[in-house]
């Protein structure tokens, strides 16, 4: 019988962020290739004693693809680790590709994404009712460009929460973009570098602020850039917007609302 790869998203890298799924499935697979550049070790810790254990950082898109499909087909159980969540900002999908082709079963497991480990470590609600409701996931262009529509100009003027991965390098040319597309120099912003690790680093500011902080910090990579008014520590104050859910005159499925 074949083996089944699954692809599992390891956290942003505290080991107590896996998911129960995922250290069960660590504990029984044959063959682990983990992300060793953004994964934690004591994550693979959690690997069966005798398991075959790669590193995926040095391996090229073909030695992996190989590593997969080998042990597959000689019915091991394979984990391939994604950092956060497999589903962003991976290479996930040539890795489906790959296994698609060669009739492989596989399956994804969810993980916490960086996003919202930094929006943990930054205690802010990214949709803040009346604020925002709308997250937009993004980065900016560099050796991978961005779709015709997605340019940061574009996309700031919906004043939404923006998240920017992969941009922790050029924070300069993208901080300028957001303001030119419409947010303020003044809107509320933070940068979180190794969000959940021991050595994570928060940096609040306004969005103008951002490059100089990242900058006289030393960050250049492993960082999320959080924008958007839903980050305004005043939400947190008496005058803070609410949300409909918890209204005690509001109705819903599970309560009937109280006139009044
Ligand atoms: C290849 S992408 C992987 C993203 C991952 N799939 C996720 O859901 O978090 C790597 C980028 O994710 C972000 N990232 C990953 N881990 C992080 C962490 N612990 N803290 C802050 N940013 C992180 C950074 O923007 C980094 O450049």
């Amino acid at each position: 019988m074949g083996g089944k790869v699954y692809f599992i998203g390891a956290g942003p890298g505290d080991p107590e962020l896996l998911t129960v799924r995922a250290v069960r499935l660590l504990g029984q697979a044959d063959v682990v290739v983990w992300a060793d550049s953004l994964v934690s070790p004591e994550v693979v810790a959690l690997c069966r004693p005798g398991a075959e254990v790669h590193g995926s950082a040095s391996l090229t898109r073909e030695e992996i693809a190989r590593l997969m499909t080998e042990a597959a087909a000689a019915g091991k159980t394979v984990a391939r680790l994604h950092s956060g969540d497999p589903s962003l900002y991976g290479a996930l999908l040539e890795e489906m590709r790959v296994l698609e082709e060669a009739g492989i079963d596989y399956e994804v497991v969810p993980g916490v994404s960086s996003l919202f480990a930094a929006a943990a470590a930054l205690k802010v609600e990214l949709t803040a009712p009346g604020v925002s409701q709308t997250v937009i996931v993004t980065r900016a262009p560099g050796r991978t460009p961005m779709p015709e529509g997605e340019d940061l100009r574009m996309l700031a003027r919906h004043g939404a929460t923006l998240a920017l991965f992969l941009s922790a390098a050029r924070l300069r040319e993208a901080v300028a973009a957001l303001v030119e597309g419409g947010y303020g120099p003044a809107t509320p912003a933070a940068l979180v570098y190794r969000a959940s690790w021991p050595d994570e680093q928060v940096l609040r500011g306004a969005l103008a602020d951002i490059p100089r902080l990242a900058r006289e910090a030393g960050i250049t990579r492993q960082a999320i850039v959080l924008v958007g008014r839903a980050l305004d520590p005043s939400l947190k104050g008496p005058q803070g917007p609410s949300s409909r859910l918890y209204d005690p005159a509001f109705s819903h499925l599970f309560r009937k609302g109280r006139r009044g």
